[in-house]
Formats: C-alpha cells, sequence, structure tokens
C-alpha cells in the first residue's frame, strides 16, 4: 500500500526517482549504557536543558538505593507529617523502586549533572500553614489551631571535600526549584549548614511552628527569570513571592465558618456538610486552592447567583477578612516565602521538570539538572578540577519528608576526556 501511494506520487512530480531495491542502510544508533561510577565527559556545547541531545545517549550511573535514615519525627514542636519516608524504602514511593540514574558532562567551565529517579505524586510543600490540620500518625500532640505541615520531594548530593568536610547540594521542590537553583550547605561533620549569602527560602512565620503565618499572597502575578530556564510564572498555590502581611481574625473566622459555611461543605471543609445527606461534596479543603483565590475573587463569586450558598456570605469587611483567613487555613500556606539567592547560595543552578500545576496528578519521572562552576573561588565549595579524575559522593532521596531518607553511599564521579 505504502509503495504504491509514493509511487503514485512519484509519477505527478517531474526528476522523482524512486529506487524500490536499494539496500536498506541500518541507522546508526548510539544508545546509553550503565556504567559503574558517574562518569563525566567533556564537552563544548552546555547540555543545559532536559532535553539537550547530549543526555539522550550519554552514559548513566544507576543506582540501588538502600534505608539511610528511617524513623524519624521532627523534633521541634508544631511540625507534623512531615515523615513521608518514615519506613524507608516501604514508604518511599509506595514501596516501588525509584530506579535513580545520574548523568554528567563537563565543559571548560562547568560541572552538569542530571539526575532522573521515580516518585509517582509531587509534594512541592514544605512547613505550610495549616489551622485545625490533621493530626500525625507517628508524632503525638495537638494539631489544634495553626501548626506546620507537609513536605516536599527532595533529593541530597554530597562531596567529600577532604578533611572531614562535604559540599551538599540540596534540590527542593518547595525551596530551592521555583527560583531555578539547588539549596548549597557544607557539612564539616556536625550537620550540614548552608553556605555564605542569601538562600533561596525564608520562613514565613509570626513566631514558632505554632504562630500562624507572617506573609500571604499579594494577589500579584509572581513573575521570575531564571538562568538557564529563562521566563516563569510561580503558582501562588504553593509558593509565595509577591507578599503581603496576613491579614484576617482566623479564630472569628473559624466561628463564622462553622455556622455558615460548615452545614454545606463540611466542619474539615471536605464537602461533607450536615447533616449526612445534605453535603455538597464542595471542597474548600484542597492543598494550595485559595492561596490562588483572590479575596475580590472570592467576594465576587461567592455572594452571586452562581453560589447555591450566596446567602451565607458575610457582608462585612471584617467578618470577609476573617473568613478568607480561615479558607486559607485549610489550603496551607507556604511555611517559606523566596528570595534570589546571594553571594555562595547562589552557586547551583538548577532545571528541572517538576511541573506544579500537574499536583495532585500523577507524576510520571523526575528530571532535575544541576549545573555549577568547576571552581566557584568559594571557601565552602568542592573545587572540581578535571584533571583530578575522580571525586567521592553520596546520594540520598526524599519523598514528602524532610529528614527520613533512602540512598547510595560512596559512589565516584570521574572525569573523562
Ligand atoms: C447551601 C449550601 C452551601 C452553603 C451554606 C455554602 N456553600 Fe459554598 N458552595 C455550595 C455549592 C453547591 C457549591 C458548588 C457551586 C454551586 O453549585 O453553587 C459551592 C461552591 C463554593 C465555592 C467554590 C469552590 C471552588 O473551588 O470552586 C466556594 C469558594 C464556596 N462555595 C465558599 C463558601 C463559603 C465561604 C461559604 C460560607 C460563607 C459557603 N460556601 C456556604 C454550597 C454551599
Amino acid at each position: 500500500m505504502k509503495t504504491i501511494r509514493i509511487s503514485l506520487l512519484c509519477l505527478l512530480m517531474t526528476g522523482c526517482t524512486y529506487y524500490e531495491n536499494e539496500p536498506v542502510k541500518p541507522p546508526v544508533v548510539e544508545k546509553s549504557d550503565p556504567t559503574t561510577t558517574l562518569e563525566a565527559k567533556h564537552v563544548t556545547t552546555p547540555p543545559n536543558k532536559i532535553t539537550s541531545n547530549y543526555w539522550k545517549t550519554a552514559d548513566y550511573l544507576p543506582l540501588t538505593v538502600q534505608n539511610q535514615v528511617t524513623g524519624q519525627v521532627q523534633a521541634a514542636d508544631g511540625l507534623f507529617n512531615m515523615s513521608g519516608t518514615f519506613g524507608g524504602l516501604t514508604t518511599y514511593n509506595a514501596g516501588k523502586d525509584p530506579r535513580v540514574k545520574m548523568q554528567a558532562a563537563y565543559t571548560t567551565d562547568s560541572l552538569y549533572v542530571l539526575v532522573s529517579w521515580m516518585d509517582t505524586l509531587y509534594d512541592a510543600s514544605n512547613s505550610n500553614w495549616i489551622y485545625d490540620g490533621p493530626t500525625d500518625p507517628n508524632k503525638a500532640g495537638s494539631t489544634t489551631g495553626w501548626t506546620s505541615q507537609r513536605a516536599d520531594d527532595n533529593f541530597l548530593i554530597s562531596f567529600d571535600m577532604g578533611g572531614s568536610n562535604r559540599d551538599v547540594w540540596n534540590w527542593s521542590f518547595a525551596l530551592s526549584e521555583p527560583l531555578g537553583y539547588a539549596i548549597d550547605m557544607i557539612d564539616n561533620g556536625s550537620g550540614a549548614t548552608n553556605d555564605a549569602g542569601n538562600k533561596t527560602y525564608v520562613r514565613n512565620a509570626v513566631s514558632d511552628n505554632r504562630g500562624g503565618p507572617q506573609y500571604e499572597w499579594d494577589d500579584t502575578e509572581q513573575h521570575i527569570s531564571r538562568k538557564p530556564a529563562g521566563s516563569t510564572i510561580l503558582d501562588p498555590g504553593f509558593y509565595l513571592l509577591n507578599k503581603k502581611t496576613f491579614s484576617g481574625d482566623i479564630v472569628a473566622g473559624e466561628t463564622y465558618y462553622q455556622a455558615e459555611c460548615a452545614p454545606c461543605h463540611g466542619p474539615t471543609g471536605n464537602g461533607e456538610g450536615t447533616p449526612a445527606g445534605y453535603e455538597t461534596g464542595v471542597k474548600l479543603n484542597l492543598p494550595g486552592q485559595f492561596n490562588r483565590w483572590t479575596r475580590a475573587a472570592l467576594d465576587a463569586f461567592a455572594p452571586s447567583g452562581s453560589h447555591e450558598g450566596a446567602v451565607h456570605y458575610p457582608s462585612s469587611e471584617t467578618n470577609r477578612a476573617n473568613l478568607f483567613a480561615r479558607l486559607r487555613g485549610f489550603s496551607g500556606i507556604p511555611g517559606y516565602y523566596l528570595q534570589n539567592p546571594s553571594g555562595s547560595s547562589s552557586d547551583i543552578h538548577a532545571v528541572s521538570n517538576a511541573i506544579i500545576a500537574n499536583i495532585p496528578k500523577y507524576n510520571k519521572k523526575y528530571q532535575v539538572l544541576l549545573i555549577r562552576a568547576l571552581n566557584t573561588s568559594q571557601s565552602d565549595d568542592i573545587v572540581l578540577n578535571p584533571a583530578t579524575t575522580t571525586y567521592s559522593f553520596n546520594f540520598s532521596l526524599r519523598d514528602n519528608d524532610l529528614i527520613n531518607r533512602v540512598g547510595s553511599n560512596t559512589q565516584t564521579l570521574t572525569f573523562k576526556p
């Protein structure tokens, strides 16, 4: 059938030749092979996109991960539900092998490392502010009032710098990804601390982990320019960049909500109103939900003809502000706000395929590309000299967790000509 069509086409075209019996040459297929160390090859074209051709054929280091830290909860009071990898491998990605692969390349000035792994659900939060939130199956303590909850997906690469120091590169979906960086830290044996300069993230808190948020989104588009990825708009559902002081009396807002909204939307916002059978099924407690609504949008919708509960929406500004605070307390206000990093905290650039708009949809595979100068001239960074050929590093992953992790230690980065 195909032959006939091509022949007909040839008849219609002048100067068209059709070689019926020309032998088909097998195409030269370059493919990537597994290697026993992370091999960085020298390239002249920077492979600075996840889709760069280099990564399609570059060899890769497959990692078999093991439990590194398990059974831990955050020690500080007020932090809950941050231990998604509590049970180690059995809880990481619901027990499925993350199938970690690492690839690398270098130019005359920079190292490029592409990390790919499986984690079927995106987690992009860190210490979100939730009012009257859920309890924690792994940690005792009251979750009434404000608590700080949820964790993100993140990974750590730590290089042996010698002198019992390690250079730690921590990519975090909540705290570094939005701005296009990895968090740069140094561990001198007593725990990792941030490198010098401004970090990408600052805690958004009035006081302690139960004190509530200091800031909320100011309703303006959160436009940033990332290097090398370019222009991006940050989703206010999960990321706080353009901010104003958090307002509204949430205690009064909660009282109003329970009296006027809970009968249809449920006491916890889960859509299960009272009495049973009266429920709407319309949830007001989805992660990020009311961080994306502006007050003006709620004021327009809630008392309108398109809302069955219109008559229940308050008319006074004070009640509206209080109720809005309560609704944001269901969604989880970002626990950190973001800022452009500086100095030695701005050395590791990152590009990824992590797309926040997909939350809470399923994720196929994370791909994160880290880019760092071989020599940053900062005393808190490892100097990578291709002539030295090998460096030792550890790798670990966390799924919805800020403390427990699975990973693989004592791997080798090899510089190839
Ligand atoms: C009589 C039942 C009822 C009451 C009471 C009620 N609602 Fe609703 N609400 C609904 C229904 C039903 C919907 C879905 C849209 C529709 O058909 O009206 C909805 C939708 C919403 C939505 C849109 C949700 C989304 O993400 O699209 C918001 C916001 C909302 N309600 C807020 C409130 C607030 C705030 C109160 C209390 C002041 C309230 N509602 C009281 C029935 C109610």
